[in-house]
């Protein structure tokens, strides 16, 4: 096995054995990248200070998102197509979650369904949700998870309407691929990728087909995904489904404090300060820029997650001490699953959680739930340039 020391090694083995237009899929932003790429840039940005001569021993990195325990502050995003990243993606990754001890939240477009994740999992795990305009198809998969005990529906707000991502575009994006010629020589050099995809029957989007009306094949699905996500999306509609659903609600891609105090009013769980890992509005500021002014916003009165961007504990510490309870990881943990399935997606906690909790010991902290501004230098306009 080749020695991994960092998320960055995982991200080279993920782009070496994984199909282009699958690992290009997942690294990638929309339109110009700016926000993808200042999701980690702005991470840089932020400085750590050092504490010495402080006891460092009985260090924690426990504690709960939304109410069950984890032993590190960090989940495992909703990432559509995980099954086409390693053959079996979702199973493997929540396998690889359940074990660690952290959450594991299964995409609407998976390529594993929900029924399969259950039968293969022993811990419950959340759902994601894209609103459809499909109402029978809403309803069935929300009484679909429910059934598959999931713990939280994780109701993502910011793709009603698809940002471009040029590379899909040209790479001609589809899963299963199409056999053309540059996929052909491409997939020549992935044998171990298309092993696994011979050996698996899972190659279709799971929750889709065979499920929603009209939906037989891959090629009547893309038309029908650009069709479905519905438009009107509104509070309304969304405390329709928090009805229908009854159970955990956590919104997920709230970049705004006046969102984010709708959401607090509104009652959820949690809400996910997110930009889709900049997929969706390029243009927007990174989290971890608006993490402060939501948290400022509405802080005590729900809870707070981020993602989009972390690549490290350290990453996970700034947002901790930023004031977020928790947080989320996408690309960090598709790398390992591209490079190595199950074994490099717990490669990748290992790798985040040793480095937050050597980083947390170097800060002087010994548990993440007391990290604060203390332990950062944030650079003069942080804060302020943007005026938010
Ligand atoms: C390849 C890919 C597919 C994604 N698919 C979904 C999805 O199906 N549903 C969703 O809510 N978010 C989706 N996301 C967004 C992630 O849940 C998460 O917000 C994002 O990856 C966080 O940024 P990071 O990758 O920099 O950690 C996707 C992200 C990536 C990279």
């Amino acid at each position: 096995m080749p020695v991994i020391t960092c998320i960055e090694d995982l991200k080279r083995l993920h782009k070496a054995r994984t199909p282009k237009m699958f690992y290009d899929y997942a690294e990638s932003g929309s339109y110009t990248e700016q926000t993808f790429h200042e999701n980690t840039t702005d991470f840089a940005k932020i400085k750590l200070r050092q504490k010495v001569a402080v006891d460092m021993s009985n260090r924690s990195t426990a504690t709960d998102i939304i109410g069950f325990p984890a032993t590190m502050p960090v989940a495992l995003a909703p990432v559509g197509l995980t099954g086409m990243q390693h053959a079996d993606g979702e199973i493997l990754a929540a396998r690889a979650a359940e074990k660690f001890g952290v959450p594991f939240c299964l995409s609407t477009m998976s390529i594993c369904s929900i029924e399969d994740v259950a039968e293969n999992t022993t811990k419950p795990f959340m759902f994601q949700l894209y609103v459809m305009k499909d109402q029978e198809f809403l309803a069935s998969i929300i009484e679909r998870a429910k059934q598959a005990n999931c713990s939280a529906l994780v109701l993502t707000l910011d793709l009603q309407i698809l940002g471009q991502r040029h590379k899909d575009m040209k790479n001609g994006l589809s899963a299963p691929p199409k056999f053309t010629l540059p996929t052909l020589l491409d997939l020549a050099t992935r044998w171990r990728w298309g092993i696994g995809m011979m050996q698996t029957k899972r190659r279709h989007f799971g929750n889709i087909v065979g499920h929603a009306k009209g939906v037989g094949d891959t090629s009547s699905l893309s038309s029908w995904t650009a069709e479905q996500f519905d438009e009107r999306l509104d509070w309304d509609k969304i405390a329709k489904i928090r009805d229908m659903w009854g159970g955990k609600l956590i919104l997920k891609g709230i970049l705004d404090p006046d969102d984010a105090r709708i959401a607090a009013d509104f009652g959820a769980d949690a809400i996910i300060v997110s930009n889709h890992g900049g997929r969706q509005l390029d243009g927007a500021l990174s989290s971890i820029r608006m993490l402060p002014h939501i948290v400022e916003a509405v802080g005590d009165r729900i809870e707070v997650q981020m993602d989009s961007g972390i690549r490290s504990g350290q990453d996970v510490l700034k947002a901790l001490a930023l004031g977020a309870h928790s947080t989320w990881i996408g690309r960090a943990f598709i790398h390992g699953l591209g490079a190595m399935g199950e074994v490099g997606v717990t490669r990748a906690l290992e790798v985040i959680h040793k480095e937050l909790d050597t980083t947390m010991a170097l800060c002087g902290e010994r548990n993440v739930k007391d990290l604060g501004r203390q332990n950062l230098l944030l650079p003069e306009g942080f804060l302020t340039e943007y005026g938010a």
